[in-house]
């Protein structure tokens, strides 16, 4: 294993390449996150959104790009992956890194041991986290997360203002952050505005009743493009950090460019006749004589199952139809009468020599979010 790629497994002999691999562009990701400095202006922070393993492209690798770019600001989903980040050592002793999870009571300490900031949500978690931070003669940064329509986490707004004062009362506790998400941020005005404002509301509320200013932060990459109002102190893009779109349907006209490339070997190949069915189910047969090629991976490495009969997958630049349902292991391509390819070529899933990963992802009726986040650990990244 060479010192820019991670393996699952420890089988290594630079003379056997991958069966498959994702190619991780440290370039692309850098040249992302230039434009999205941009967008967002000199004197707003950029929290680098670094959760799921920073949507399946190495967490470690990319936090330490970020980091190498300026960026003091992680987010991650919960408090597993941000000691799994912390113990790396990607990130400056200094900087800051925010579990976006409601902990339970049980993960509170490890918050205060790993100096990660903790998000709260409701009265009962503060009241706790004191107790454990008291006890521990430590001090915990927590963030209060508002749920203004997301629907998912944050405290109710008519609760928030309760909240806050109650934060405020802990001799232990640190409010370092309000922030809220967005249901549909890549749309603007409508429920997006109506989200904002409420927001703003209870930030501003706390601001002018403390005498205090506090961080703000809302937006993801969707908001960020459509409404510069929702930019605040810090923004929280993903998606376009990693070149994908956050509607695949419908581009913004950020030139990021895809950070992942999926690929994997042509393995073997063969002439078929005419009414030949190709894999499970037989949801395929030719109609004429053609060359079928049979690549090494499948549904368990991360080319969703949905995607049978409906992905185009690119070799030597050129692009082929996937037939047949896709399999555990292998996936089929239908090489027509093309002699061109042989074994050991390389066919591109998604990524820069062949289709997007929106593309696909539109494809399999899903998002480029969960293409990217399913590329299984059984694929090597290789950091180019
Ligand atoms: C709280 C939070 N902020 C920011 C993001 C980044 O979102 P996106 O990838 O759409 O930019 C996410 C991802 O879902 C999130 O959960």
């Amino acid at each position: 294993m060479s010192a820019d790629s991670r393996q699952y497994s420890s089988f290594a002999d630079p003379a056997a390449p991958n069966l498959s691999e994702a190619l991780i562009s440290l370039g692309n990701l850098r040249h992302n996150l230039a434009c999205l400095r941009e967008l967002a202006g000199p004197k707003r922070r950029v929290m680098g959104i670094v959760k799921a393993d920073a949507y399946g492209h190495g967490a470690a690798e990319v936090t330490a790009t970020l980091e190498k770019e300026g960026i003091r600001d992680f987010g991650v989903a919960n408090i597993h992956e941000a000691i799994e980040l912390k113990q790396s050592h990607a990130m400056q002793p200094d900087s800051h890194i925010l579990a976006f999870a409601a902990p339970l009571a049980a993960h509170i300490p490890h918050y205060l041991e790993h100096g990660v900031e903790m998000t709260v949500c409701d009265h009962e978690t503060v009241r706790a986290a004191e107790t454990i931070a008291a006890a521990a003669g430590g001090r915990l940064r927590v963030q209060a997360k508002i749920d203004t329509g997301m629907g998912r986490l944050g405290v109710t707004p008519e609760k928030a203002h309760s909240l806050l004062e109650l934060i405020d009362r802990c001799p232990n506790l640190d409010l370092v952050g309000i922030y809220t998400h967005f249901a549909e941020g890549h749309k603007p005005g409508g429920f997006t505005a109506q989200q904002l404002d409420q927001f703003l509301h209870i930030a501003h509320g706390y601001e002018q009743r403390t005498g205090t200013t506090v961080l703000k932060h809302a937006a993801n990459s969707g908001a960020l493009v459509s409404t510069p109002d929702a930019r605040l102190d810090m923004v929280r893009p993903g998606i376009l950090l990693y070149g994908c779109q956050p509607l695949d349907a419908e581009p913004t006209s950020v030139p990021v460019r895809p950070v992942m490339q999926f690929q994997c070997k042509v393995m073997f190949v063969k002439e078929v006749s005419a009414g030949t069915s190709i894999s499970y189910g037989r949801t395929w047969s030719t109609t004429a004589p053609t060359r079928i090629a049979t690549l090494a991976a499948g549904y368990a490495d991360g080319i969703h199952r949905t995607l049978s009969n409906r992905a185009k997958i690119a070799i030597n630049g050129q692009r082929y139809n996937q037939v047949g349902t896709v399999t555990m292991d292998q996936t089929m391509v239908d090489l027509g009468q093309d002699r061109s390819i042989s074994v050991g070529d390389t066919a591109v899933l998604f990524g820069w020599n062949g289709p997007t990963a929106g593309e696909q992802a539109i494809a399999a009726g899903t998002i480029s979010y969960e293409l990217l986040c399913s590329v299984s650990k059984r694929v090597t990244r290789v950091f180019v």
